[in-house]
């Protein structure tokens, strides 16, 4: 839950973790991740509202993509929230949320403007993808094609006997590593685009893993073998989500390079991407490591953006966008064919 003023600057901003409560599961339990949003919700709501000094003028919420119980426990709230008191109502995309992430301030100052265009990786637990952006909207360049960047570092993470989530402590491993680039070989997509593939890398490094007799062993029994695997592994991440970069800069000229989501604490992707900003010539703005991972003042503070330039959304037909499905090539046109011989719409939804 997070209070921004006019100008962006976050007043109040308070995070009820959920991760103590997934952790024995080694991820999210999506009918517990709802239960615990129905429990943390007032709560916060009123510690909000106590330190704002009085009611907001617009309320955000994500409406998706995501777990589906959980948006619809958030959602209902919020949408009840502001029909009762009468406040505007704005509905915000996830994604969105994480794109304004780097422009806000911990310390106190206001939101940064933000460029046109912005050159902008999202790469967390459930998505990978660049997107080039304008004020209004966004176009989206190139997106993991199978699992995500963040997915593929909890995964490995858990057969190595890491606590949930993976990525920082695949992170603390790595940095105690010396990383090999022939470990684990980049895959090759047969039509030349600049998507990524995780879950060929994650396949490997789990065989690695378990071959080497590394499997469970957790950070403090890896030894240096865990530890350099793990930098391996993550070097082979990190290549993979900033190699179209400079494609990507020499065809639309950037004002600016951004990357959010959890992965963006990455150590190595953050230096990366700083040191191949310097190297193309484009600053790069990172989001403050408490703000790469979801929370409420990226959200707030994309739903005040889409407030100020008009957006309203109704309380009573407020609805949610669920995980974000992506539906491979083949599986596409199989989809298609299907659709045309029941004779319904030749166009399958991305997304549901
Ligand atoms: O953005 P986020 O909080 O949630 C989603 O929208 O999914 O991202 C969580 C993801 C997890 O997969 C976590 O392992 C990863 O971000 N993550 C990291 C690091 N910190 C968090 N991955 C690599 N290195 C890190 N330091
Ligand atoms: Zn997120």
């Amino acid at each position: 839950m997070a209070v921004l003023d006019a100008d962006g600057r976050i007043e109040f901003a308070l995070l009820s973790s959920q991760i103590a409560t997934h952790a024995p599961f080694g991820g999210v339990v999506p009918e517990v991740a709802s239960r615990e949003h129905l429990k943390a919700l007032p709560v916060l709501v009123d510690q909000a509202l106590q330190s704002a000094g009085g009611p907001p003028e617009v309320v955000a919420v994500t409406a998706g993509p995501g777990l589906v119980g959980a948006l619809l426990v958030g959602v209902r709230f919020a949408a009840a929230f502001a029909w009762g008191r009468d406040i505007d109502l704005v509905a915000v995309d996830h994604l969105e949320g994480h794109q304004v992430s780097p422009f806000l301030d911990l310390n106190g100052g206001p939101a940064k403007k933000a460029p046109s265009p912005v050159l902008g990786l999202v790469a967390s637990g459930g998505h990978s993808a660049w997107y080039l952006g304008g004020p209004e909207q966004s176009t989206r360049l190139c997106r993991t094609r199978d699992d995500a960047a963040g997915e593929t570092f909890d995964k490995v993470a858990k057969v190595l006997g890491l606590p949930y989530p993976g990525g920082p402590g695949v992170d603390r491993l790595a940095r105690l590593g010396q990383g090999v680039d022939t470990v684990f070989r980049q895959p090759r997509l047969k039509d030349g685009s600049h998507d990524f593939s995780f879950s060929g890398l994650k396949s490997a490094a789990i065989r690695e893993l378990r071959s080497r007799g590394l499997e469970g062993l957790g950070d403090q029994k890896c030894g240096q073998e865990g530890r350099d695997l793990m930098a391996s592994f993550e070097a082979a991440i990190v290549r993979q989500l900033l190699k179209p970069v400079p494609g990507f800069v020499k065809e639309h000229r950037p004002a600016l390079i951004t990357a959010s989501g959890g992965v963006a604490a990455n150590t190595l992707l953050r230096r990366e991407l700083e040191a191949m900003g310097t190297t193309l010539g484009v600053e790069v703005l990172l989001p403050p490591l408490a703000l790469t991972t979801d929370n409420a003042a990226m959200i707030a503070r994309a739903g005040q953006l889409a407030w100020q330039r008009g957006r309203r959304d109704d309380a009573r037909r407020m609805d949610v966008i669920g995980r974000e499905v992506w539906h491979p090539p083949g599986m596409r046109r199989q989809l298609e064919r299907q659709k045309a011989a029941l004779g319904t719409s030749t166009t399958p939804p991305e997304e549901c």
